[in-house]
């Protein structure tokens, strides 16, 4: 399959390019486009056979639900059963923005948007590139991040290209996203809120309206299985192997200068995901800095980047500097536990 690429300034949004997208979207066709989060895959969320080349363009298992994508808030309700208070709340607080909330389905989602569960996930982006493409398109856009599944989610259009290229017949370029890592999903379908993916939207932040809202336990563990369908495979893998180390910074650096020289010896290359204040610690070995220490949203913005050009740089193996696991230290870290699949290291 051909793909055509369309660069388009959200700033500025070419109406006649955007129509471009929107026809494939008619057609049931698959068009990447940014996000506020990561690049999404879309199709029309209604259309069964135009969800399923999601699922074939990304090698996706059939049983990891997607997220439906709506461009007004009113545009949820035929997709519900009911929207609850707290529903509500939470959508007129963080909507449109990195927030997915669960609540059980209505009968007009098709069961593949679901994986046939009895529930569905629902945003409303914050970017003005989706936002219209959703309006124009007139229906819900089911969209999964636009990476290869199990790779790390696309926060470049190039990253797109790395995968996509002759998979879907439509890229949208709109430049970088912003949040960089994908949205925070939440359960509302049971009785206590229930955090699966932790993500845009804080925990802290959500404790502020809900006080009963809880973490699943599987958000930093490797050993409890997740609820999410999606959390429980491999995902945002490097190439490479990656550990990941956690503790206090001083011992971190010891720690990795030492699995710098044991990998080394062995004839390996060594790849570091470092921070700003940390970058000048490390010899003999590719230092990649993700952000700062001071600012964790730029480590968000940048970590699935870095991960990216560790794979472009071939090296054998990546040791990952942990930080802190306050508000979006949470998510930056369940995406680094899940890159190394497991291998923490605690100093
Ligand atoms: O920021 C984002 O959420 C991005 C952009 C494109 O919007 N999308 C995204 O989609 O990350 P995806 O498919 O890569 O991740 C959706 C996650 C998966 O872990 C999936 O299992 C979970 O949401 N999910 C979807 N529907 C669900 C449901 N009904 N119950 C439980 N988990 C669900
Ligand atoms: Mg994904």
């Amino acid at each position: 399959m051909k793909t055509k690429i369309l660069k388009i300034n959200p700033d500025n949004i070419d109406k006649e390019l955007l129509n471009e997208a929107v026809k494939v979207i008619g057609d049931g066709g698959n068009v990447a486009f940014p996000t506020e989060t990561v690049y999404g895959l879309g199709a029309n969320g209604l259309n069964e056979d135009a969800i399923k080349k999601i699922y074939i363009a990304k090698g996706r298992p059939s049983d990891n639900p997607l997220i439906l994508h709506i461009s007004h808030k009113d545009q949820i309700i035929p997709l519900v059963k009911e929207i609850s208070e707290i529903a509500n709340i939470l959508i007129g607080k963080f909507w449109p923005g990195p927030l997915t909330i669960i609540l059980k389905r209505s009968k007009i989602v098709p069961d593949i948007v679901t994986a046939g569960l009895d529930t569905v996930a629902i945003r409303m982006p914050d970017h003005p590139i989706a936002l219209e493409l959703i309006s124009k398109s007139n229906v819900p856009i089911a969209a999964p991040s636009a990476n290869t599944s199990g790779k790390p989610s696309p926060t470049k259009a190039n990253h797109v290209i790395q995968d996509m290229m002759g998979r879907i017949p439509l890229i949208i370029d709109g430049g970088n996203t912003g949040v960089g890592l994908e949205s925070t999903v939440l359960d509302l379908s049971t009785n206590i809120p229930r955090i699966l993916r932790p993500g845009g939207v804080t925990f802290e932040e959500l404790k502020k309206v809900m006080s009963n809202v809880v973490q699943d336990e599987s958000i930093i563990s490797k050993d409890i299985k997740p609820k999410s369908p999606g959390q429980k495979y491999r995902h945002y893998a490097p190439k490479a192997e990656m550990l990941l180390f956690t503790g206090d910074i001083q011992d971190i650096i010891n720690k990795i200068n030492t699995e710098i020289e044991k990998n080394i010896l062995q004839g390996k290359k060594v790849g570091i995901m470092a921070t700003e204040e940390t970058k000048d610690k490390y010899n003999k070995a590719i230092v990649l800095v993700s952000g700062s220490r001071k600012k964790p949203e730029t480590i968000a913005a940048n970590l699935f980047s870095t991960i990216r050009e560790l794979d472009k740089e071939e090296v054998d193996i990546i040791l990952a500097e942990g930080i802190y696991t306050d508000d979006i230290g949470m998510a930056i870290m369940n995406r680094m536990i899940k890159a190394a699949d497991g291998k923490i290291i605690s100093v």
